[in-house]
């Protein structure tokens, strides 16, 4: 049986003033298309299941999510007191899961990305789990298109040939986050893919490789998982969960069961794109039947007059804005914060962010 989750955290720093602490990415609508990118990963699961998708997420997002997904049922939420990374979230998930079904198939799928078409991705899936039942933890692969050091890298080998996953691949090795001379040779050689940060996995494996990597936190997920559901649950999660390692299931499962040869990979055959910062944005939204160069306008359009410009606005206020001869230009507008960068240098708002914060 196949069992997928959400795990949604983090906020996104990159989309700052657009993300906030109490606006995560995975909660804004980046596509124009009137929903969140969690609400499309939702929808895009929930016909593998039968319509049971499970999200973990911060307390603090419950309302949030629930306005966003109103079918999702209460035993299908899963709260965090605080964000422990994706480990906690991950592991928390497995054992719920495990605990009803210890012969649970679980697929662990980020809350933040833009994939299309849907039919193409729930293929690649059922192919995942098809090869997830030979015992093995899936990734799926992504062509890495320049030398990101924000992706875990994939070096696949043989063929498998297992039944019902004919492309699936041995994975020699999973690294994630290299720093950048890394990321370039990899992407240099032509053996490496982007981890698309989906698992698709026995549940059971899963729980191996972190009590193995992670003890302490292995152990204090499954005493939440035993006291879930119970009169004890808000008193154990409230005394463990702020005493759990912060790490992430990349490097708690996925580096050290490549290692061990537990690890496959299905190649995507769905274009994606994690988002992460303004350029992305401008590029998802770039409609232009001419292809020319022009401003792309995410909010209300008429109220922004570009003229011999490029790059994008963000008009979250209603304000007007006017942009003249400038080129690659970022203008994210909002009622408490103002940014203005360039599409180059988009990815530095997360440094710009800290900086913020320190100097309060
Ligand atoms: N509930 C919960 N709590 N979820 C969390 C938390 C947390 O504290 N921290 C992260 N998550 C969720 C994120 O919302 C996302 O859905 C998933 O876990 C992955 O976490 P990210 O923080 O987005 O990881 P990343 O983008 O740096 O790296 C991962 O994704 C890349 C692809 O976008 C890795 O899997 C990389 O290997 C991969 O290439
Ligand atoms: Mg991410």
């Amino acid at each position: 049986h196949f069992h997928p989750f959400i795990p949604a955290g983090g906020v996104g720093s990159r989309l700052w003033p657009l993300s906030r602490a109490d606006a995560p990415k995975f909660l804004l609508d980046l596509t124009g298309s009137g929903s969140s990118l969690l609400r499309a990963t939702y929808d895009r699961l929930a016909g593998l299941s039968g319509g049971r998708v499970m999200v973990v997420t911060g307390r603090t997002h419950a309302p949030a999510v629930c306005r966003q997904l109103p079918e999702l049922s209460p035993g299908d939420l899963v709260l965090e007191p605080s964000p422990k990374d994706s480990a906690a979230a991950i592991g928390l998930a497995c054992m719920l899961i495990a605990r009803q079904d210890p012969d649970a198939i679980v697929g662990s799928f980020a809350a933040d990305h833009v994939i299309e078409p849907a039919e193409a991705f729930q293929d690649v899936v059922r192919e995942a789990v098809a090869a997830a039942a030979s015992g093995r933890i899936v990734t799926i692969g992504i062509p890495p298109s320049s030398p990101a050091t924000g992706f875990g890298y994939i070096r696949a080998g043989t063929q498998l040939g297992l039944q019902g996953a004919p492309h699936a691949l041995q994975v020699e090795q999973f690294v994630e986050k290299p720093d950048e001379a890394t990321a370039r040779a990899y992407v240099h050689s032509g053996n490496y893919t982007w981890n698309a940060g989906m698992f698709v996995a026995p549940a059971s494996l899963m729980l191996r490789h972190l009590a193995a990597s992670e003890p302490a936190l292995h152990a204090g997920l499954a005493e939440i998982a035993d006291a879930w559901g119970t009169p004890a649950q808000d008193e154990v999660v409230d005394r463990v969960w702020p005493g759990l390692p912060k790490t992430a299931i990349d490097y708690a499962v996925a580096e050290p069961a490549a290692a061990a040869g537990d690890v496959a990979m299905v190649p995507a055959t769905f274009t994606w794109d994690d988002v992460g910062d303004f350029a992305a944005i401008s590029r998802l939204n770039h409609v232009d039947p001419h292809g020319d160069p022009h401003v792309t306008v995410l909010g209300d359009n008429s109220r922004v007059l570009a003229d011999s410009s490029t790059g994008i606005v963000v008009s979250d206020t209603g304000r007007m804005i006017a942009l003249i001869g400038v080129e690659d230009i970022v203008v994210v507008d909002t009622p408490d914060a103002l940014l203005v960068t360039t599409q180059e240098h988009a990815q530095r708002v997360k440094d710009a962010v800290a900086s913020l914060k320190q100097s309060g």
